[in-house]
């Protein structure tokens, strides 16, 4: 019994444990922004996007907000909690590097994108032609004004120690250099930052009145820049932003609040493929080249938007289905474990009908055995009935015989002739058979038994009457008085006369 329960444990346990989930992720891939905003934004939901096809694998973003020791620190909890890859976009390239080089020189894989470190301690790049980006700003404004007359204009700067900054003032420069029509009037850097844009412009508009244009290194900048023309009335002044990021650079230049953006692609899910590409050491490419894309101003915003939103309508749909496909999986996951403890309930319980029909069968066969004893047991009663029946009769019998006996005492008893011999003749048995029968009956023999009736009657009268001992002792059937003193002493341990005298 005992052995079959902890059979049907042992299988409860072994379906338990196996419908248990892994919980354990195949690749852990850490991502330290540098920013946090519209075009991060835009990145981030592309990559977690492209995570939906790597469900096995998890994915962290964190921000360090434009600050270098935050980033460092971002980095270093990414390489502490054992991560399998980390994706950086470093804020400054020199303060960055040594944290990037540590990771990869212990083995991370690393993918850079956006902005670079000052060493390739990577193992892959996704270099964006900022330098392009910078020059195109330069080729459209020279388009905005007539060749053959010069015009000042202003660069705000991305953060000075950032690459795509770097590289977008060398595109710039070279574009100013190479359009006769262009003269930069004076170059700063507003870190990326729309109020420090706001803040720079206003001065530098005091420094250089007559500016026709400023290119702003991010549309957040921009967009800074366009806040101050417009409370200066000096809209005349033409403004170039970049990232025409999908909710912020595209809708100004459609709303007429920047001029002209330049497209700088975010990538996401080219970063995402490239590290499962690494990770799971498929092909991939040390540095990967992304051409700078065309200009968005007035003449293609809307459409550009339109494309926007039917790839944000797409895009929701996958994420969509994908949250179906999740919900699936989860009831699917339910139903299995509801199917399991099903299952393991019925093997439960086919242990416990199994049990109870062992137990019915020995119960049966206890019965059974019950029933057996049961029947021994009445034919050993019936057996004792009918011994005692026999015995009762033979007690009647005996009874009768023995009440026979005692009556033949009780009326002959002061016959000093009465004998073994002559008690045996009145009930007709031999005298030894007489003895046998008196004895087993009450182990004496018949002469013990007349004596010790004699003497019972001689100890009444002494009490009950005033009578001699001699007329008492042939009153009672005893040879001589001697003999009765003699037996009376043995029998009640005194003579007849201390009797009488006590
Ligand atoms: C976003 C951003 C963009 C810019 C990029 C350069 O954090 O500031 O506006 O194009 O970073 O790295």
């Amino acid at each position: 019994m005992k052995r079959l329960l902890s059979i049907a444990f042992v299988i409860l346990a072994i379906i338990m444990a196996s419908c248990g989930d892994k919980n354990e992720p195949k690749f852990r891939i850490g991502v330290s922004q540098c920013s946090s905003d519209e075009w991060r934004d835009k990145m981030n939901h592309e990559m977690r996007r492209e995570m939906l096809f790597h469900d096995d694998s998890i994915m962290e973003i964190i921000s360090a907000d434009d600050n270098n020791e935050k980033q460092i620190a971002d980095i270093q909890s990414f390489i502490d909690r054992g991560f399998d890859l980390i994706i950086v976009a470093p804020n400054e390239a020199k303060a960055l590097t040594p944290i990037v080089k540590k990771a990869y020189d212990a083995g991370i894989p690393i993918i850079i994108f956006d902005r670079r470190i000052t060493d390739d301690s990577y193992t892959s790049y996704i270099d964006l032609d900022n330098k392009g980006i910078g020059y195109a700003a330069a080729q459209y404004a020279s388009s905005l004004f007539p060749p053959n007359s010069v015009s000042k204009v202003l660069e705000i700067t991305g953060l000075a120690g950032s690459t795509p900054a770097q590289e977008r003032h060398g595109g710039f420069m070279e574009g100013i250099d190479s359009f006769s029509n262009l003269k930069l009037a004076a170059s700063v850097d507003g870190a990326w930052d729309r109020e420090k844009a706001y803040v720079l412009t206003d001065s530098l508009l005091r420094l250089y009145p007559d500016i026709k244009l400023i290119y702003a290194h991010s549309d957040n900048m921009a967009i800074g820049v366009s806040d101050l023309l417009k409370e200066k009335g000096r809209q005349d002044i033409k403004i170039l932003g970049t990232d025409a990021s999908p909710g912020q650079g595209i809708e100004a230049v459609r709303d007429g609040i920047i001029d002209a953006t330049f497209i700088y692609p975010t990538e996401g899910h080219r970063i995402i493929k490239t590290a499962f590409a690494i990770l799971e050491g498929e092909p991939f490419e040390k540095v990967v080249y992304i051409p700078s894309l065309s200009s968005v101003d007035k003449s293609n915003a809307e459409i550009l938007l339109r494309q926007v939103e039917l790839l944000k309508d797409a895009t929701n749909k996958v994420l969509l289905l994908d949250e179906i496909n999740d919900q699936q999986e989860t009831r699917y996951k339910n139903l299995t474990r509801f199917s399991n403890t099903i299952l393991v309930l019925a093997i439960v319980l086919a242990l416990i009908l199994f049990l109870f029909i062992l137990l019915l069968i020995r119960n049966r066969k206890l019965q059974k055995e019950l029933e057996e004893q049961n029947k021994t047991l009445i034919e050993e009663r019936d057996r004792q009935l009918k011994l005692y029946h026999q015995l009762d009769e033979v007690l009647v019998k005996e009874d009768d015989f023995y009440s026979r006996f005692i009556n033949i005492i009780k009326t002959q008893f002061a016959d000093t002739s009465m004998s073994t011999d002559t008690i045996a003749q009145q009930l007709s048995l031999g005298p030894a058979q007489l003895t046998r029968k008196i004895k087993s009956l009450t182990h004496f023999t018949p002469v013990e038994i007349l004596r010790n009736y004699r003497l019972e009657q001689a100890r009444q009268l002494l009490l009950s009457s005033d009578k001699t001992i001699n007329e008492i002792t042939s009153e009672v059937g005893f040879s001589s008085p001697a003999y009765l003193t003699k037996c009376f002493r043995e029998h009640f341990g005194m003579t007849p006369t201390d009797l009488r005298n006590s």
